[in-house]
């Protein structure tokens, strides 16, 4: 039981089409997630942009909640049905323009290609962003940040469809509020598109960095398993990775999920785990952390509920 609505309105439906929108109704968000967990879900996939003001309109006109799901890294949805809708904004080709250091991207491009793209054309400063997976928007939610760098460091402006007003505005940097894995970004705001200043710098230089980013963290976390990164982030000064794993707490299960034996701030789908799966494990780690510490662990992961 997804978007019953929706589903009979066939109106919209026809709009929707015109709009160069695929509609999917049914979809398992466990296929959209990077965890590999959620429930049933209605989906919009916009091939083009600029559809999104008059379709979150009428969306908005008949009382129908949305949400965008980007590149799906950093979530943790439940097990049961959705009744929202979600939009998906699908990549382009043309994602990125360059001009001298000035950088232009959609935020539905793929953030490691990004890093790559711009390294091809002697840009660099985002070294260590090359093999954070997702979308140059979900980075920007979440203030991405790896091997010394955040994104938010290097944005001039954000381009935000504003799920409040239904209009779309360019946000400087001054004006986001980017802290550790966090913005200022409202939950129904939709990042359309990013302009970061690089720094010159030789493409052989910025690949010698980008391959020692990537093989620590090759070796240092699960990269190959099903996981949305950092489940918890850190409290400051400490990492709650080391913190879980001098508790002796890596390998524990429940269900299908797994403490990474890697790095034990992930938890991994390993054998068709349940978000149920997942909440479990994570309620173990706050309870130990916080009889052995005092600590209260913050979520890093974005848990979505009904
Ligand atoms: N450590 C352990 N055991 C573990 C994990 C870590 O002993 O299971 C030790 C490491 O040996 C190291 C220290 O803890 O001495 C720090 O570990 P690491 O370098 O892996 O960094 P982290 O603080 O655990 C943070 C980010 C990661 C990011 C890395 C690299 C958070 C919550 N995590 O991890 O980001 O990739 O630094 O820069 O901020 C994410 O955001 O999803 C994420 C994975």
């Amino acid at each position: 039981m997804s978007n019953v609505t929706l589903r009979n309105d066939t109106e919209l439906l026809r709009q929707i089409a015109g709009w160069q929108a695929d509609y999917k109704p049914g979809e398992r968000l466990a296929d959209y997630a990077s965890l590999g967990v959620g429930g049933e879900a209605d989906l919009i996939v916009l091939r083009d942009h600029a559809a999104l003001e008059p379709l979150a309109a009428a969306l908005r006109e008949r009382g129908i909640a949305w949400q965008l799901i980007g590149g799906g890294t950093n979530i943790l949805p439940v097990d049961e049905p959705f009744t929202r809708v979600f939009l998906h904004l699908a990549p382009s080709k043309n994602d990125v323009t360059i001009e001298g250091r000035n950088v232009s991207v959609s935020a539905a491009a793929s953030l490691g290609r990004t890093v790559t793209y711009c390294a091809k054309n002697n840009l660099g400063g985002i070294e260590g962003l090359a093999g954070v997976p997702g979308s140059v928007g979900g980075a920007l939610r979440m203030n991405a940040g790896a091997y010394g760098t955040q994104i938010g460091a290097v944005v001039r402006s954000v381009t935000v469809f504003r799920g409040v007003s239904g209009k779309i505005e360019e946000l400087t940097a001054d004006r986001i509020g980017f802290q550790y894995r966090h913005s200022s970004f409202a939950p129904d705001d939709v990042m359309l598109a990013v302009r970061l200043e690089l720094n010159e710098r030789p493409f052989a230089e910025i690949m010698e960095d980008i391959k020692r980013c990537n093989e620590k963290r090759r070796t240092s976390q699960p990269v190959k398993e099903k996981s949305a990164g950092c489940i918890f982030k850190n409290p400051p000064g400490l990492s709650t990775g080391k913190l879980i794993d001098d508790l002796g707490l890596k390998g524990f299960r429940e269900g299908g999920a797994v403490i990474s034996e890697r790095h034990a701030n992930f938890i991994v789908n390993r054998d068709h785990a349940t978000a149920a799966d997942i909440f479990r494990l994570m309620d173990r780690i706050r309870d130990t952390i916080r009889k052995a510490h005092g600590i209260e662990l913050e979520e890093e992961v974005i848990v979505w509920k009904n």
